[in-house]
């Protein structure tokens, strides 16, 4: 028995040590050795038969040989999981000097940027924000605003129909309809927003461009306060420097109406390409609020007065960055968006 013991300590011991243990197979040898159907546990179950005297030195045996094969197991198992632990650490070692991946980051297009700048400068002076639809009636686009049917003016506005009587908008200024149809004076609003004509694309028409609309209605309202609204606006968008020129012009729903230019932001008046030797860049239309258009929407003309101006947003935006071509903003280029 004795003998059996000491080779079974010995098997034992050499399976565990052998150079391709693995945690498994560990588990395997310690159910062979120790288990209920174990080699050791069998010499175990053998010792009744031994003699009084055999057996306390044999058990001791028996137990010493069972205690250094189980510090011979648990011990591998320590160094076997160390191992695995330290392989993971080395796999998943993170390398925090590795350059980063850069996330692109996108920004307000161009257009919007221009748009936003100006709408903040007359938020400033106490605008608020109003929108209007696209989608828009004959009647607030043209007739509400003093363009009846059959007038000359809807030529050069000549925009896309979903019906006789609606169609895609050709200015922002029905939204000025809509605001003093629901709100009495004082009325203080700018308006942006996307406007349509049937004009062919090429580098200064687009069918679909954006305009800004203005208007303020209140008593007492007269051109001294609508030229001092538009130098404050311009020279805020342009520089304290620029100069605002005033020419008459006519649109149907402003008297007296007027066209706005600014000295040339490239030359500053002497002439040169920006301007076409001009000196001075269109940049809006403005004028009087037409007393038919204040009546039509409830407001009594001989109470109140008012003004309104339109911009397009492309053209101050192609000036403003010396942009020749208004394709460039619905190209969606990024190297052209990107510079913004
Ligand atoms: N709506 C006009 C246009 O598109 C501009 C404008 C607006 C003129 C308000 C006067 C007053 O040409």
């Amino acid at each position: 028995m004795r003998e059996k013991l000491q080779e079974i300590k010995e098997k034992t011991l050499a399976a565990i040590t052998t150079g391709d243990i693995n945690l498994a197979r560990l588990e395997e040898i310690k159910v062979a050795c120790l288990g209920k159907k174990g080699s050791l546990t069998a010499v175990l179950r053998g010792m009744g038969g031994l003699s009084a005297e055999e057996r306390p030195v044999i058990g001791q045996l028996a137990n010493q040989v069972r205690q250094d094969i189980e510090k011979a197991i648990e011990d591998t198992k320590a160094r076997l999981k160390e191992e695995e632990l330290n392989r993971t650490l080395r796999r998943e070692t993170i390398d925090v000097t590795v350059p980063g991946n850069k996330a692109a980051l996108g920004k307000a297009h161009a257009l919007y940027q221009v748009e936003r700048e100006i709408c903040d400068i007359f938020v400033s002076m106490g605008f608020d924000i109003a929108e209007g639809p696209e989608v828009e009636y004959d009647y607030y686009n043209f007739e509400a605003l003093n363009i009846p049917p059959n007038h000359p003016a809807r030529d050069t506005q000549d925009t896309f129909y979903i019906t006789d009587r609606v169609l895609l908008r050709s200015q922002t200024s029905p939204v000025q309809i809509r605001t003093m149809e629901k709100q009495k004076p004082p009325i203080r609003i700018i308006s942006p927003g996307r406007v349509y004509r049937s004009d062919a694309l090429d580098a200064t028409h687009s069918p679909v461009f954006h305009q800004i609309e203005g208007l303020v209605v209140d008593k007492g309202i007269t051109m001294g306060d609508l030229k001092g609204i538009l130098e404050t606006y311009a020279k805020a968008l342009f520089g304290a420097d620029v100069k605002l020129r005033f020419r008459p012009h006519h649109f149907p729903f402003t008297e007296p109406s007027a066209e706005v230019d600014v000295s040339c932001l490239l030359c500053g008046g002497e002439g040169c390409r920006l301007c076409k030797g001009e000196g001075w860049i269109e940049i809006l239309g403005a004028g009087m609020v037409h007393p038919n258009v204040l009546r039509g929407c409830g407001i009594d003309p001989d109470v109140y007065s008012g003004f309104a101006f339109g911009m397009g947003v492309e053209r101050i935006a192609m000036k403003k960055y010396e942009i020749d071509d208004i394709r460039y903003f619905y190209e969606n280029d990024t190297r052209f968006l990107s510079q913004f």
